[in-house]
């Protein structure tokens, strides 16, 4: 019989002892459990199981919790900048707290930075199609994509109006204008304006959507050739509300080929990580593991545990 999930608490406790980098620790299920029901004894749980160890808890770790539970206070942020193989940069405004504003999309999780490289080394999977990117975040990938791999259409989503404004933000400070700041889905008319683009000058679209709502029709308009996703496979609640949508992309094609679909996943929690393959496999989405490599070229230190999935749709 499979061993019972282990709570959050006590896979903060397991990732601490075992001296894992603070960003491994499950922050986004965290931010998850809180978002559908705000309980501080989770926190006061977690700080107790680290208490309770012979180690001395980090400083760093007790900041990150205290972010959680002040998370309406203003977030600091800094600059990052991120050197491409080409030897450009992507400058990003992120947050400095793992969890702000209510979202762990205010920064560049190690799931983005995998996705950016596997794309950079397969450009021809990207160059004059229309790319979806799914939970964006700020945009790394999609910058880095968009920089070097010369889609027709880049497609940036997400559902969190604070991380649509700063993706917004940090598209302008890399020189790309998006259509409409934090759009709606568009109409299919508007949709096969993007057809004639240029293939040099990718036209970047930022989209308020949430896999919970979107309807075929507006994934219809879409028109995506490839879908990404880096960082989305952290909560079961998350992971079929992901599968749901995934789903009616598949049922809104139409006439046209389904997209190819790349999810890149850290593995934090391994049970969420099958539950994802199993709950793909109950809905009959066919998936296969893209070899990745053991090292990441926008990683300086420890390389967490990153896969990429392809969903045939
Ligand atoms: C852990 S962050 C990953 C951000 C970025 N992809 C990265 O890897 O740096 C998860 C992202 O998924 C987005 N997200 C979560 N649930 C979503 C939903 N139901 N619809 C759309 N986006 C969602 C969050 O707003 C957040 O930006």
């Amino acid at each position: 019989m499979a061993e019972p999930r282990p709570g959050l608490a006590l896979r903060f406790q397991r990732r601490f002892l075992a001296a894992r980098p603070l960003r491994s620790l499950p922050w986004p299920e965290l931010e998850q459990s809180l978002r559908t029901a705000p309980d501080s004894a989770l926190l006061a749980d977690i700080l107790h199981k680290l208490e309770s160890t012979a180690a001395e808890p980090l400083d760093e770790l007790y900041e990150a919790l205290a972010d959680v539970l002040k998370e309406e206070e203003e977030s600091t942020h800094c600059y990052k900048n991120y050197l491409l193989p080409s030897g450009d940069c992507v400058s990003l405004c992120e947050s400095t707290a793992l969890i702000s504003g209510g979202t762990t999309g205010l920064l560049t999780w190690e799931a983005a930075l995998h996705l950016a490289q596997w794309a950079l080394q397969n450009p021809g999977l990207f160059r004059g199609r229309t790319v979806l990117e799914l939970g964006s975040g700020i945009g790394f990938t999609g910058i880095a994509i968009c920089r070097s791999c010369q889609p027709r259409t880049f497609i940036f989503s997400d559902c969190h109006p604070r991380v649509l404004r700063q993706l917004g933000e940090n598209l302008q400070l890399n020189g790309l204008t998006p259509e409409g700041v934090t759009c709606s889905i568009q109409t299919e008319s508007q949709g096969q304006e993007l057809e004639g683009q240029n293939c040099h000058t990718p036209k970047v679209i930022v989209a308020e959507l949430d896999w919970g709502s979107v309807t075929e029709k507006q994934l219809l308009a879409l028109r995506a050739d490839i879908v990404i996703a880096a960082d989305v496979v952290y909560d079961p609640e998350i992971i079929l509300a992901l599968i749901g949508m995934l789903q009616k992309l598949s049922t809104s094609r139409a006439d046209r080929k389904a997209p190819e679909v790349f999810i890149a996943s850290t593995i934090r929690n391994p049970d969420t990580y099958q539950l994802f393959q199993a709950e793909l496999d109950k809905a009959g989405i066919r998936w296969q593991v893209i070899p990745a490599h053991s090292s990441c070229h926008f990683l300086y230190d420890e390389q967490p545990d990153v896969t990429i999935l392809q969903l045939f749709i």
